[in-house]
């Protein structure tokens, strides 16, 4: 244990893998109960959420704490993108706010990708918009609302722009009682929190805690994994219709499933805290049904996600490291080996980068497994429900 752990492994005690799940747990359920909703922009699903608290100067001379979409500090800072929501209220005759950044570089023509925007609650539809003066300094807005008074609206701040710099804008001071930067500042905070979390639970949290974690994983470069023939893939269906069709009927052997796992899954998957975790965690796995968990073992390129693509890096020095990368810190990329042993790799070090867009998970489960030892193993990983 000790020579592992000089080597500079990613060993995490498990009481505080334990811990961290409980902590991510309770941030989830909170985020819902506050009065800022966050989600993705439409036109960029993976970006990791971009919103965080800062101090900005005002036209007025005043330095107040703004909500800002230029998450500083955090990979890919000015490119993230997202969408802040206001929880609904009722119109009054005016509504005010300051709202300062950027609509791409100062050379080029305003885009029209950030803005705040007032929207009515029920329909959905824009009642009014602003855009950022394209300054560092906010300006303040005040919009007469009196032909809509008593209307249910809410207000919302759109980064939408993905470009390297000048793309972020931030709104502060706001006048609507029900949408206060105050109210924010947990759940900026919760955001930088779940964003460490998911990071260190990627492979070890029961299954429909990474599910919901997957939202705050910083967002990676998009590779497409190299999609099997049209023809295969229609095999593949049918191989898979069929062994859930036949599993209603089977009876699986519990002690069967559960060897069976030791010997083909668990050198990649944990359960229960037995096996290692290159692959994620499958406690709670069961939740997902017999239908998907099969898909997932017959097909594992089906629905492999990003962050298990396998990326050799070749350095400068001639060496080369291979693993997945987990993140990226400024200028230092972290990859992890098939080991679980780290890697802090400087980009400058680096000559070639090469991303297999596949999963790291074998194939060949279909040909490995019989049919009814299929049925046990599948019949045992579905009891794996508790959690
Ligand atoms: C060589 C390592 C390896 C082996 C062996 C392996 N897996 Fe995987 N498995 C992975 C990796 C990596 C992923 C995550 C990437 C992906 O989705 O393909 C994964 C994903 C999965 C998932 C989806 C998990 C999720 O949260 O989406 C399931 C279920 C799964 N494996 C089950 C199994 C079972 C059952 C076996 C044994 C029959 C097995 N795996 C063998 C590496 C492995």
């Amino acid at each position: 244990m000790r020579g592992r752990q000089e080597r500079g492994e990613l060993m995490l005690d498990p009481s505080l893998v334990k811990m961290g799940q409980n902590i991510a747990r309770s941030l989830l359920a909170e985020r819902h109960e506050r009065s800022w909703s966050l989600s993705s922009h439409p036109a960029h699903p993976k970006s990791a959420s971009p919103w965080t608290l800062q101090q900005r100067e005002c036209e007025d001379g005043q330095t107040v704490p703004v909500i800002s979409s230029l998450a500083l500090g955090r990979p890919g800072a000015e490119s993230r993108t997202g969408i802040l929501r206001s929880s609904p209220f009722i119109a009054r005759d005016t509504i005010s706010f300051w709202i300062c950044g950027h609509r791409g570089h100062p050379d080029q023509p305003p885009h029209k990708n950030n803005f705040v925007r007032l929207r009515d609650s029920q329909t959905g539809k824009e009642l009014r918009r602003a855009y950022p003066p394209r300054n560092d300094r906010a300006i303040k807005v005040e919009w007469t609302l009196s032909s809509m008074k008593g209307r249910q609206v809410e207000l919302e701040v759109i980064d939408g722009d993905s470009g390297p710099s000048f793309a972020w804008l931030a709104i502060t001071r706001l006048d609507p009682p029900a949408a206060q930067v105050d109210s924010f500042a947990p759940s900026a905070a919760h955001g930088g929190l779940l964003e460490g979390l998911a990071r260190v639970l990627l492979v070890s949290a029961p299954a429909d805690l990474r599910d919901q974690l997957k939202a705050f994983l910083p967002s990676l470069p998009a590779t497409s994994p190299t999609l099997p023939t049209s023809k295969e893939r229609s095999r593949l269906e049918k191989v898979i219709k069929k062994r859930v069709g036949s599993f209603e009927l089977a009876q699986p052997r519990m002690e069967n499933g559960k060897a069976l796992f030791k010997t083909h899954c668990a050198s990649c998957h944990q359960v229960a805290g037995e096996g290692a975790l290159l692959g994620p965690q499958l406690d709670g796995i069961g939740a997902r049904g017999a239908a998907r968990l099969t898909e997932d073992i017959l097909d594992p390129n089906r629905n492999v996600d990003a962050h298990f693509f396998l990326t050799t890096l070749t350095l400068k020095n001639g060496t080369s490291t291979a693993g997945f990368v987990r993140g990226e810190s400024g200028e230092v990329i972290l990859l992890v080996d098939a080991m679980g042993k780290e890697y802090r790799i400087e980009k400058s070090s680096i000559s070639a980068s090469d991303t297999l867009a596949r999963s790291l998970m074998p194939s060949s489960f279909e040909h490995l497994l019989e049919e009814d030892e299929f049925h046990d193993l599948l019949g045992w990983l579905l009891s794996m429900r508790n959690q």
